[in-house]
């Protein structure tokens, strides 16, 4: 693939609403070309590599000399240093196309400056593919930039994932009931990360708050081509939008209990298993069968079950800074990540109408004790003799064996900590209690405050954003809403 001529800004809209993750249309294009050239930078550069630092050295000097009288001789001086990269072709080509644009001293800085960044940004650079999951792959994206207006670098840190519109809507609605329904002092109740998406077939980049601006073909193309050069392995060709996702310094659930768990104290434990027994029910209403349970639809009987396997504790990171700034509290929040909702529950009649008798069912106050055993036993058969979907099925095979041989002699300390947590599912006074806590607040909180806050301006924002992008969702969800309006 030729991706010399790097991606040019191709803005049509005139106003520029700025999202959280990357910025601008203009910083995602620049940030995808910055991503591309370290990629290829850091495939093609041996360690200690002296041929990148003699040209470093060079074009550091070049930049230096440069004024607006000897511009040709110092690029002159700029490309000879650079010929000597011939042999590394990808890393030549990108800052040839860049250096050969180039014709005033203003242009020829810039482009030295961009060659000096990009090689200090490779000091922390790197791009971790972390899943080879359903909708993936996901790739997490950090490395520190010194820009022109600081004397310190910036880090720049992202998530990456080829996803679809339902995650992304999915996501926006997560994010506007867990900020919006009330939840006492806990605050937030739970998080969502902020998101962003660019789609290649509709060529637009949508802005977490909703906004689309329109790309040109041509960029579009760009920056779907450099996607597919970054992180594009594993990706399906049916795949036509990436969602960029707020990067979040924690651990997703199955490494937490392989690890940080041990280290939490009763509160933290009582809190960390309420926030689950509340995000849980709300999954439960939204129709989002991918974290902590499963259901099974049964088409003879028109009637739905929940399905004990394998859950996804991949789904849900919980952050815990024990070193926060706050000395009294540690922070500790628990962020939903990967949050679709079944498709079956936003276009299929039969499965609505029988999943909503479902919810009627099982959502009562009686109800939230046998919900718990549900949540432990989906806890349970998610880690006991399992391994986690978050790994390649070679890496899952090696360590299943390894784990296998451990545990006969009992001496795996990653399994050592999860038996802790698998223990303190079994304690009826740990994991038990604060899970019913958590359903029958999160029950309480939506009986009283859903289907106010639904009809209110607040929601007027998610509700046009879904009516204009996906109505389907919005009526699936407001029709499984109902069940708190009929109660109230
Ligand atoms: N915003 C984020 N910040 C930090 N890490 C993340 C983020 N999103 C995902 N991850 C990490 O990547 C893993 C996989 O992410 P995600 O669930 O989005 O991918 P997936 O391909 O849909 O996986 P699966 O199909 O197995 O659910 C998560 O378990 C988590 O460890
Ligand atoms: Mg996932």
């Amino acid at each position: 693939m030729n991706q010399t001529n790097l991606i040019k800004s191709g803005l049509t809209a005139p106003n520029r609403p700025v999202d959280p993750i990357l910025g601008s249309t203009e910083k995602v294009i620049s940030s995808t070309n910055s991503l591309y050239r370290l990629v290829s930078l850091s495939k093609e550069i041996k360690n200690g590599n002296t041929e990148i630092a003699a040209v470093k050295k060079v074009w550091e000097q070049s930049l230096q000399q440069l004024d607006s009288s000897n511009a040709v001789e110092v690029k002159e001086r700029m490309i000879a240093a650079l010929d000597t990269l011939q042999n590394q072709p990808t890393i030549y080509k990108i800052y040839i196309s860049l250096l050969d644009k180039a014709t005033t001293p203003e242009a020829l800085a810039k482009c030295a400056k961009k060659f000096i960044k990009d090689i200090a940004s490779l000091n922390t650079f790197a791009l971790v593919k972390t899943t080879l999951g359903a909708n993936g792959p996901t790739h997490i994206v950090g490395y520190s930039r010194f820009c022109t207006k600081s004397i310190f670098a910036a880090r720049r840190d992202y998530v990456v994932k080829w996803t679809n519109w339902n995650e992304i809507h999915s996501s926006h609605l997560y994010e506007t009931l867990t900020q919006n329904l009330p939840h006492g002092n806990q605050v937030p109740l739970f998080c969502v990360p902020k998101t962003a998406a660019l789609d290649f077939d509709k060529q637009i980049h949508e802005m977490s708050d909703g906004t689309q601006i329109p790309l040109e073909q041509e960029t579009t193309c760009h920056l779907k081509q450099s996607f597919l050069a970054t992180a594009g392995e594993n990706n399906s060709s049916s795949d036509t939008q990436i969602a960029f996702f707020e990067k979040i310094n924690g651990t997703n659930l199955f490494e937490f209990v392989h690890t940080k768990y041990r280290d939490l104290d009763s509160s933290q434990k009582e809190i960390l298993f309420e926030k689950i027994g509340q995000l849980t029910l709300l999954d439960l209403l939204l129709g989002n069968p991918d974290r902590l349970f499963r259901t099974k639809y049964n088409a003879k009987t028109n009637q739905y079950q929940f399905d004990i396997r394998v859950a996804n504790l991949g789904n849900l990171m919980i952050l815990w800074d024990q070193d926060s700034s706050d000395e009294d509290e540690d922070l500790f929040e628990l962020y939903a990540i990967d949050n679709s909702i079944d498709s079956s529950l936003i276009t299929n009649e039969n499965q609505k109408a029988a999943y909503k008798q479902f919810l009627q069912n099982t959502l009562t106050s009686d109800g939230m004790e046998s919900l718990a055993d549900v949540i432990i036993s989906f806890l349970r058969e998610s880690l006991e003799n399992k391994v986690p979907k978050t790994q390649s099925s070679r890496a899952r095979t090696n360590r299943k064996v390894a784990v296998d041989n451990n545990k006969k002699v009992g001496r795996d300390p990653r399994q050592m900590v999860c038996n802790l947590f698998l223990q303190d599912l079994k304690d009826e006074d740990i994991a038990k209690p604060a899970l019913i806590k958590g359903l029958c607040k999160m029950l309480e909180t939506l009986s009283l405050s859903l289907p106010g806050f639904w009809e209110s301006e607040q929601a007027l924002n998610i509700k046009n954003y879904l009516k204009q992008s996906h109505p389907a969702l919005l009526d699936a969800i407001s029709e499984r809403f109902e069940i708190f309006s009929k109660r109230g």
